[in-house]
């Protein structure tokens, strides 16, 4: 009998597997013009965890035994996260210079070209998934329209990102800082589980479970990463730490304190895992990756 490959092992594996797809999907820097392919390579390629991609690849495998393409889909979540980031830093939004342990993109190439590469790497998401070959068409659409709705306004990221920004340096209601969270960072995240279902054909019910371990573990992670914020370094983060305090974020540690916060996550987590029953063992990666989201430290 083999050894059950450890999650770290894991992670490694899925994350040389999402690299190689990005490589094959994204523009070679030798491409005309120069500076867009570099700056979109640049960010797409400074070290993320490639969380998003992970969670499609285990929620395809944990509906059936193998999605031919489904690195697809995946590449164009991170694609439209890399996306996301990019902008977040910009300026006129949280002014970080710092990301993935580099200078942010703006820093490195002027804002002109890090709008650019941002709007650049949300196009070529679509565009891949529309090139994809693996799957029934009914299938690529149904993906298409999860990223769409997920990166859009109503309940999605951008909705979210329009809300925090507007909530800064305000006293934020409890219900308010839920709708921020859902809607700036797990609208991606369970999307990322629901395309990976989508993908490999999950039935209605996979796929409700899908969306609530996805909801949950999404809001989860975004807790975490206010906690972060907090009490770790920016060396340790590769972003920098402190910036949500310092700019009155709305954060569940600035409404509920760090330990609050931390059950918070660890109570969702606990909802997300109870979603995963009708999976059985099939679910124990999305058990493990559930537990490493609420429990990493950067
Ligand atoms: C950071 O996301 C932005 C949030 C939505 C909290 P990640 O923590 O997944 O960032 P990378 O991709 O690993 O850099
Ligand atoms: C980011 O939230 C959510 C996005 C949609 C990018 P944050 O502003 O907290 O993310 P970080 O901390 O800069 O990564
Ligand atoms: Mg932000
Ligand atoms: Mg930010
Ligand atoms: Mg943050």
């Amino acid at each position: 009998m083999s050894l059950p490959v450890s999650i770290q092992d894991y992670r490694r594996t899925q994350q040389a597997r999402i690299d190689e797809a990005l490589e094959r999907l994204s523009p070679p820097e030798s491409e005309y013009p120069l500076t867009i392919h570099r700056a979109m390579r640049y960010s797409l390629f400074a070290g993320g965890k490639r969380i998003r991609p992970i969670l499609c690849l285990e929620a395809a495998a944990s509906v059936a035994d193998s999605s031919p393409g489904v690195e697809v889909p995946a590449c164009a979540l991170e694609m439209i996260h890399t996306y996301s980031l990019i902008h977040d830093d910009l300026p006129a939004l949280d002014n970080d210079d710092y990301r993935r342990g580099r200078p942010s993109c703006h820093k490195a190439f002027g804002e002109a070209i890090a709008i650019l590469a941002g709007d650049a790497l949300l196009t070529r998401a679509f565009q891949v998934v529309a090139e994809g070959t693996g799957v029934p068409a009914a299938r690529q659409v149904g993906v298409v329209r999860e990223l769409a709705q997920a990166a859009g306004t109503v309940n999605g990221m951008i909705g979210g990102q329009v809300a925090d920004l507007e909530a800064e340096g305000k006293p934020v209601e409890e219900e308010h800082l839920h709708y921020i969270h859902r809607a700036k960072t797990a609208a991606l995240i369970r999307a990322a589980v629901r395309v990976g279902g989508i993908y490999a054909g999950a039935s209605e019910e996979q796929l409700e479970a899908l969306s609530r371990y996805g909801g949950r573990i999404g809001l989860a992670f975004q807790i975490v990463d206010d906690v972060l914020d907090v009490v770790e370094s920016t060396e340790g983060l590769g972003k920098t730490a402190g910036k949500d305090a310092a700019q009155k974020k709305a954060t569940f540690p600035a409404l509920y304190g760090v330990e609050r916060s931390r059950r918070m996550a660890q109570q969702a987590e606990m909802e997300a895992l109870a979603a995963l029953e009708i999976f059985g063992e099939r679910a124990r990666r999305l058990r493990e990756l559930a537990a490493l989201i609420v429990e990493r430290s950067a």
